[in-house]
């Protein structure tokens, strides 16, 4: 039997669990790697269609290629009628990300090729994801609001697309760039939590759209995708108090976390965090309320400070420290910042379920079973004696 002393919970930390050719985190570095290609470039240079297309075929589109998959995504961008009747029967304040969850498996109800595990509809139904997610999340905004879903514009792109559905509005270039640079840095990032819940669910052969689905409860977590809802809801509550040292000082004393800081990989700093800083201060001055950029930075240093003071250890922002005043720039609803990132991250979760199912054979990764430490100790190292009904 194993020691159980020598259990820790670590969370899977440092267990490499899977071969992948999708992302490299290179923590000692701060680099962010997608298929060979580093983030900043990739932020700088191209579009969230382009990196869709690295993610799921392995190369960076052509201008053919990328007009192809640009047309494949407008095709798929509508929902089924039968999924907005459904969402306008949910209670309006039901969560978004709920919602999402929930709407999944219902796409899966309107393909009639769901089930088939075949590397074909395999991208298929990835193209369709990414196309139609965004649609989802807008169209349950708006029917939440008492107003009818805008339907997609096939001249807009993806990015555009999505503000465009939310509001009705096309976005000015600036704001509409910006967003393409946001799905682009949250397109990826590796066997986090919620992309190892799709491959953990992929890995049992079930279809695509079960394992999005569970990769989207996963996201939801206050310590993965709910962090930057959170980052914007402690600016306001700073704005308010007017006394960010007390923040600090009751959340760190407390044992809390300052949300938006740290990172379960990068130590030395998030590489995306550092292209969305510039953006909240662009975006904050386009829009003439720096207020949200000037309380992070300021944040920032001052935990910064007192973190090293306190623990002798540097903290640096992650993703979800500046994205959170950069949507909130834009107009974002705060409680839709969540599934913002699932609109970008299916890109990423929909390549490593089709990895888990259809890498080669030597790097194909078996079914996800890991073991556990039993602990219980009902009745002694001994079974307990069955107690019947009547006795209990
Ligand atoms: C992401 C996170 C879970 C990583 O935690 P981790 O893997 O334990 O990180 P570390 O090992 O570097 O943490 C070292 C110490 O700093 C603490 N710490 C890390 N981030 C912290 C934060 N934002 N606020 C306060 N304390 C923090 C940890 O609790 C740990 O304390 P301990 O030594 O007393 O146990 C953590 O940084 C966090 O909760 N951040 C806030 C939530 C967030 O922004 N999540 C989004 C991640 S992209």
């Amino acid at each position: 039997m194993e020691n159980l002393n020598n259990i820790v919970n670590t969370g899977l930390r440092g267990v490499t669990v899977a071969n992948t050719k999708i992302s490299h985190v290179d923590s000692d570095a701060g680099k962010l790697i997608y298929r060979g290609y580093l983030i900043t470039d990739l932020a700088e240079k191209t579009c969230f269609e382009e990196v869709v297309n690295l993610l799921l075929f392995e190369k960076l589109p052509n201008p053919e290629e990328l007009r192809q998959l640009r047309t494949h995504l407008a095709a798929q961008r509508a929902i089924p009628k039968s999924l907005v009747a459904s969402l306008k029967t949910c209670p309006a304040d039901s969560l978004p990300m709920d919602i999402l969850q929930a709407a999944i498996p219902l796409l899966a109800n309107n393909d009639p090729g769901a089930a088939e595990l075949t590397l074909e509809k395999s991208i298929d139904t990835a193209i369709r994801l990414i196309a139609e997610i965004p649609t989802i999340v807008c169209a349950w905004h708006r029917i939440r609001n008492g107003m009818d879903p805008v339907p997609p514009d096939p001249d807009l792109n993806h990015a555009a697309n999505f503000l465009y559905m939310l509001t009705g509005e096309v976005p000015d270039e600036q704001t509409a760039r910006f967003f393409d640079i946001c799905l682009v840095l949250h397109a990826e990032h590796s066997f986090n939590a919620s992309t190892f819940s799709a491959r953990q669910v992929a890995s049992t052969r079930a279809h695509m759209y079960a394992a999005i689905s569970a990769a989207v409860g996963s996201l939801s977590g206050a310590l993965h995708g709910g962090a930057n809802t959170r980052v914007m809801r402690m600016l306001k509550e700073i704005d308010e108090s007017g006394d960010m040292d007390e923040y600090i000082s009751r959340v760190l004393n407390s044992g809390g976390k300052i949300m938006g800081l740290g990172h379960a990989v990068y130590k030395n700093g998030d590489p995306r965090a550092k292209i969305l800083a510039p953006m909240s201060k662009a975006l904050g001055q386009s829009i003439g309320e720096t207020r949200w950029y000037d309380l992070s930075v300021l944040l920032e240093e001052k935990t910064k400070a007192l973190f090293k003071a306190k623990k002798g250890l540097d903290i640096y922002p992650n993703v979800d420290f500046y994205s959170a005043s950069v949507y909130y720039s834009m107009g974002i609803p705060m409680d839709l910042f969540t599934p913002v990132f699932a609109v970008s991250r299916i890109a990423g979760w929909a390549a490593h379920v089709m990895e888990e199912q259809f890498a080669g054979a030597s790097d194909k990764p078996a079914l996800y079973r890991p073991s556990s430490a039993y602990i219980g100790d009902y009745c002694g190292p001994a079974e307990c004696p069955f107690v019947a009904m009547d006795n209990r």
